[in-house]
């Protein structure tokens, strides 16, 4: 079954470069569908990036996705519900997991609860805990409400590298084989956040595209955690190239060319607009072949924490061209 489907798709993709060169060989919503339930993975648009999706109750499928990723398989993956699946299936919940999600779901906003036994351990690396999400982007509702079960769900890149807010980018990660439900270019731009809601106050363990000013305005004060997660490893979301993260990026390219090199600057944007444009700009650049990128932090009072976040993971993990990202 498995081989059947990746010959018809390289034979879609045959027929679609001669309808259209350059158009990229993606797959309908449908299709999608039937795929998944042939045990397949097919990656798909969410409003943060896209994800690699796959049978939440389906061990083989579930190992194909950390096969196509390069990821460790202690490191748990985020269960996608459509807007009818019930969230008792998957989790016991509770008074802060019932506010937040009434005031951000369907979002990006991804919550970890103690897990009921209808949860895989494949799906939490063996964890007493699940990470839900309730995805907003209209395709990722069809595809869920289409194939009619929870979706494991990663974001589709390779591990440790920049995540994928293009069709496009997941060809680039994850190569012709994978299907893709190709829905633009992502309007988020950078993933979920990730909060714990297991301990006595929620705590944020990823902080995305939900400001902490936002969820504590449904929760109050936060909490920490404890909880190591791959999402905070110290290097993740890395370019190949050398990326240096600056306030001031003109006096960084000024000391940089001074010593000969060629840099490229990446220059903040109001919040939306830098998360969104964050991952496909690290891959241009990436793409330019200088010796060094400079990233301008951002100061946006929401986003900046996230998109913050994510530049000096990448700034520690970039360069390392061949290297396994570490925590
Ligand atoms: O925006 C997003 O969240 C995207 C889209 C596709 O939904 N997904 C995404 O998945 O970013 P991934 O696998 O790249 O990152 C999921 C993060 C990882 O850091 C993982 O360790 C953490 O979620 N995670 C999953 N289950 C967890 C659990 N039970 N406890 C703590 N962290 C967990
Ligand atoms: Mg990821």
């Amino acid at each position: 079954m498995l081989a059947s489907g990746r010959s018809e798709r390289r034979h879609r993709h045959r027929d679609e470069e001669e309808v259209a060169e350059g158009s990229l060989p993606t797959v309908t919503v449908a299709d999608a569908a039937v795929l998944l339930a042939q045990g397949e993975v097919v990656a798909f648009p969410t409003e943060t990036v896209y994800g690699l999706g796959a049978d939440a109750r389906s061990p083989l499928a579930i190992r194909q996705v950390f096969a196509l990723k390069g990821r460790p398989t202690d490191h748990p993956l985020i269960l996608h519900l459509g807007e009818q699946m019930p969230l008792d299936d998957w989790a016991l919940t509770n008074d802060a997991a019932r506010a937040l999600g009434a005031a951000f779901w369907p979002g990006p906003l991804s919550l970890v609860l103690p897990r009921t036994s209808a949860v895989l351990d494949e799906v939490t690396g063996g964890l007493e805990t699940v990470c839900i999400r309730r995805p907003a982007h209209p395709i990722a509702q069809q595809l869920l409400s289409a194939f009619g079960h929870a979706l494991v769900a990663p974001s589709a890149n390779r591990f440790g590298r920049v995540s994928a807010t293009e069709a496009a980018h997941v060809r680039a990660e994850l190569g012709e084989d994978v299907a893709v439900v190709d829905g633009g270019p992502a309007t988020v731009g950078i993933e979920s956040t990730i909060v714990d809601v297991t301990g006595p106050r929620p705590a944020i363990l990823r902080p995305g595209a939900v400001s902490r000013r936002q969820i504590e305005a449904i929760v109050g004060p936060l909490g920490s955690s404890t909880v190591r997660v791959s999402g905070t490893l110290d290097r993740h979301y890395a370019p190949r190239t050398g990326l240096v993260v600056s306030a001031d990026p003109d006096a960084e390219a000024e000391r940089r060319k001074a010593q000969g090199q060629r840099v490229a600057i990446l220059r903040a944007l109001p919040g939306a607009s830098y998360a969104r444009a964050l991952y496909a700009e690290l891959r241009r650049l990436d793409g330019l072949g200088v010796d060094v990128l400079i990233a301008e932090r951002s100061a946006d009072p929401d986003l900046g924490e996230a998109i913050n976040d994510r530049l000096a993971r990448a700034e520690r993990g970039s360069g390392r061209a061949g290297e396994e990202p570490t925590g």
